[in-house]
């Protein structure tokens, strides 16, 4: 299968990007945006992994993956990238905060999905997957509104996606993670992490290769999965 994952280099991605190239028959294409010597590292060790540069701060990058695409022709695209995390009390954050995430994480994702879904109707199948996060189902964390509306507009695409495409073989699913260790949650207090550890269902946190498996899951799954939302928070909405 050909897979095209966006912010392959680093964090969820990395883990991802190097479990499905280890398959046999895959190649893996990953973008990366600042993580260019790690994205290397990782088309050093698998020769079935290639990197392309798309930072979706910068339209001209953008309009460069796109272009890309055609050639690149996915089985499956991931929609992993994410710019960062705007942290305050939502009273506290200006208007502008909103429109600019919006514009830098779900357009880009948006244009890609578009590109890659022309050739997925063509060839009469595609699977896309998307990575959203559990606060669309758990309780939000305070001081993340700007993240949490955003995973939850992707999530509504990712139905809308379902239902609109899969009269041309093309399913739509997502997978949503709880808190992992990556960089995204770097700064995260090692006093918060112990107290999370200990009120989590299994006493310990979600991984990037638990994460990973269950993406290799959905690739090779069959088409009469679609319009699913995965939720990897070990039932802490129920329990
Ligand atoms: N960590 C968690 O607890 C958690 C939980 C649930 C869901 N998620 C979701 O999992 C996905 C991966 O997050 P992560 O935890 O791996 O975070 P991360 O370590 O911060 O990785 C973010 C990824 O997005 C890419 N990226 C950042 N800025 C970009 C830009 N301007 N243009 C294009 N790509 C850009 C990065 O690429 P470069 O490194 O090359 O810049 C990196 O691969 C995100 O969608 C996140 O919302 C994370």
């Amino acid at each position: 299968m050909k897979i095209l994952i966006t912010g392959g280099a680093s964090g969820l991605a990395a883990s991802i990007v190097r479990r499905l190239a280890a398959e046999n028959g895959n190649t893996v294409y990953f973008t990366f945006s600042r993580s260019a010597t790690a994205a290397k590292e990782i088309e050093a060790l698998y020769p079935n992994a290639h990197s392309i540069k798309c930072d979706f701060t910068d339209p001209s990058s953008i309009e460069d993956m796109l272009t890309q695409i055609p050639a690149i022709d996915p089985d499956v695209l991931i929609n992993n990238a994410n710019g960062g995390i705007h942290k305050d009390h939502f009273y506290k954050t200006d208007h502008t905060v909103f429109a600019k995430s919006f514009e830098q994480n779900i357009i880009p994702t948006i244009r890609i999905t578009q590109e890659a879904i022309k050739g997925f109707r063509k060839k009469k199948f595609g699977k896309i997957i998307n990575i959203i996060s559990s606060y669309v189902v758990n309780k939000p964390p305070t001081g993340l509104s700007e993240y949490v509306a955003n995973k939850a507009y992707l999530l509504s695409l990712s139905k809308s996606w379902a239902n609109e495409l899969i009269r041309f073989n093309i399913t739509s699913n997502s997978i949503s993670p709880s808190f992992m260790l990556t960089g995204l949650t770097a700064d995260t207090d090692e006093r918060v992490i112990e107290q999370m550890t200990e009120a989590h269902p299994l006493k310990k946190i979600l991984t990037t290769e638990e994460v990973a498996d269950t993406v290799l899951f959905l690739t090779g799954a069959s088409q009469h999965i679609n319009g699913m939302n995965l939720l990897m928070n070990a039932g802490s909405d129920v329990v």
